[in-house]
């Protein structure tokens, strides 16, 4: 059982890497319809995953080591096997009828309006017995709450005050930004940019009241940490749902950056255009700072392996994977490093759409061929570098049968690179990634320069300098400075600057004389100066 094997053998590796927050996908009972974030009980743990039991002593066996488990909060819908909605869908006068979001059929009998979803085109499925449409912002599978329901949002402050007294250590918020709906359900009127209808769910006032009720009655009363997942959302709106006297939550994921690469644009990829991530990350550094608080990451559960995407998974894979981590973990706010990052692993490619479990990689792969008329060739070349099943192919632990994942089936295929990549191998190597992310995570936890990386101020530097990312992190008695370069190309920098100290290096560089130094590819240092 997964959660057994978190336990039992895995907590003492997290120990040694330093972190000190978990954050888990969804365990709860569910049909799978989207891996877990279609929820038909709350209050259960599927038994893919093991037991609440399990779950308990893994809560607190995780406490006793300095960590804290934080679940995935996923309210924005829940699976169509939920109680809830079978209740509400069982006739117009049940009581939960308006658990949900229902509509008539436009005039002509259509859909109500036409809102797109991630995982379908329309938003709108038809339920034949009443004949009334219910919304879906994801899967057909996954009905949205109507959170103007203060009994929908007692229900789910209820379920949260149950999870908070098992001991967790607080919530990741599912889409948590799309909760809010407008009074009325007019017309999308920008259809080519995100999903249409964005423009009216996506950080909708409302939000921001339903997480101030929810402050005021649930997380207020515990020490928990709180991070939203809001997409479609700027540096301004971070801070109205970060500000500490907004009392809504502690830090939001934002997806700017993911559009560095164009990599939502599955239809028109590009390389990472380094200009333009350096002006989004810094924006939110800037915008943030003493108002909100940051999260930083490079990859996620949705997200591909970092190394693949912004690094370089040939010959710099471990030079690119600790320049990543260096470039992320000086920045100001939480850094989350999704399992494998910290051992390098990289993306996993199938040649057929069969082969792959998302959902959302099936939908994609459906419009690229019948709307954009792509080869299935085409296709699967579109989907592999952005595929979600990039991260989720299972974590390769050593280089045994299934990378020591499983003695059964693994429920993705695994590419044979986990015979070379795997954490077993980190661990026994001084010069790993794995050795290198641990420093990272002991500077900011416990060294001189702690304050100033947790603290201190941020400061762009060369905005438009296509391979550097360089930026400084000062307080009154504290520099530093993180020169970090993107791309396999020798870089030159030239900087007037005295080093005091150097802090990480990935080519173990001695004595660098920054006035005319060439970093080598992918190279990363990070240096204390005057
Ligand atoms: C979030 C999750 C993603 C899921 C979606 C719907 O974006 O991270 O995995 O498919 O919400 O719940």
């Amino acid at each position: 059982m997964v959660l057994v094997i978190l336990m039992a053998e895995k907590l003492d590796y997290l120990q040694e890497l330093g972190i000190g927050i978990i954050w888990v996908s969804p365990l709860y009972k569910s049909p799978m319809d989207d891996n877990g974030y279609d929820i038909s009980d709350y209050y259960e743990v599927d038994p893919s995953f093991g037991t609440m039991d399990d779950l308990e002593r893994l809560i607190k066996e995780a406490a006793s080591k300095d960590i804290r488990i934080v679940m995935d909060l996923v309210v924005n819908h829940t699976s169509d096997e939920h109680p809830w909605f079978i209740e509400s869908k069982s006739s117009l006068n049940n009581p939960k009828r308006d658990w949900y979001i229902w509509k008539k059929p436009a005039p002509n009998g259509g859909v109500p309006n036409n809102w797109g979803s991630f995982f379908t085109r329309s938003a709108w499925e038809l339920d034949d017995t009443s004949n009334e449409y219910y919304l879906h912002l994801f899967s057909k599978k996954q009905p949205d709450l109507n959170w103007t329901n203060p009994e929908v949002r007692h229900a789910v402050y209820n379920m949260m005050h149950f999870w908070l007294q098992k001991g967790i250590g607080g919530f990741r918020m599912d889409v948590i930004n799309m909760i809010g709906k407008p009074n009325d359900f007019r017309d999308a009127s920008i259809l080519d940019e995100g999903i249409p209808g964005w423009e009216y769910w996506a950080n909708n006032n409302r939000t921001h009241e339903y997480l101030r009720q929810m402050n005021d009655e649930v997380l207020s009363k515990y020490d928990i940490v709180t991070v939203g997942e809001t997409l479609f959302t700027t540096s301004r709106e971070g801070k109205f749902y970060s500000h500490k006297d907004r009392h809504e939550l502690n830090m939001i994921f934002h997806f700017e950056h993911m559009g560095a690469d164009a990599a939502e644009a599955i239809n028109d990829p590009s390389p990472l255009n380094l200009p333009k991530l350096k002006e989004i990350m810094s924006r939110w550094q800037d915008d943030l700072y003493g108002k909100g608080w940051n999260s930083n990451y490079w990859s996620n559960h949705d997200q591909a392996r970092s190394v693949s995407r912004f690094g370089n998974d040939g010959d710099y894979r471990v030079q690119s994977a600790k320049m990543l981590g260096a470039t992320l973990h000086f920045m100001s706010g939480t850094p989350y490093i999704y399992q494998g990052e910290e051992v390098g692993l990289t993306n996993t490619y199938y040649d057929t759409i069969d082969d792959y479990n998302d959902i959302k990689d099936h939908h994609q792969y459906d419009l690229l061929i019948n709307d954009k008329g792509l080869t299935t060739e085409e296709a699967i070349k579109r989907i592999q570098p952005y595929s979600r099943d990039n991260a989720r192919v299972p974590m390769r632990w050593n280089d045994g049968d299934h990378a020591g994942f499983t003695a059964g089936t693994p429920w993705l295929k695994m590419s044979d690179d986990y015979k070379e990549i795997n954490v077993a191998k980190a661990l026994d190597d001084p010069d790993s990634v794995f050795w290198f992310y641990k420093e990272l995570i002991r500077l900011r936890k416990e060294s001189p320069y702690a304050n100033v990386i947790t603290y201190g101020r941020h400061k762009l530097l060369e905005p438009n300098h296509p391979q550097l990312y360089a930026y400084e992190r000062y307080d009154d008695t504290q520099k530093l400075l993180i020169l970090s370069n993107f791309s396999t190309e020798p870089c030159h920098v030239a900087m007037d600057v005295t080093i005091k100290d150097v802090l990480m290096t990935n080519y173990n560089v001695i004595d660098p004389v920054l006035k005319d130094y060439t970093m080598s590819p992918y190279e990363t240092l990070v240096v204390s100066i005057c």
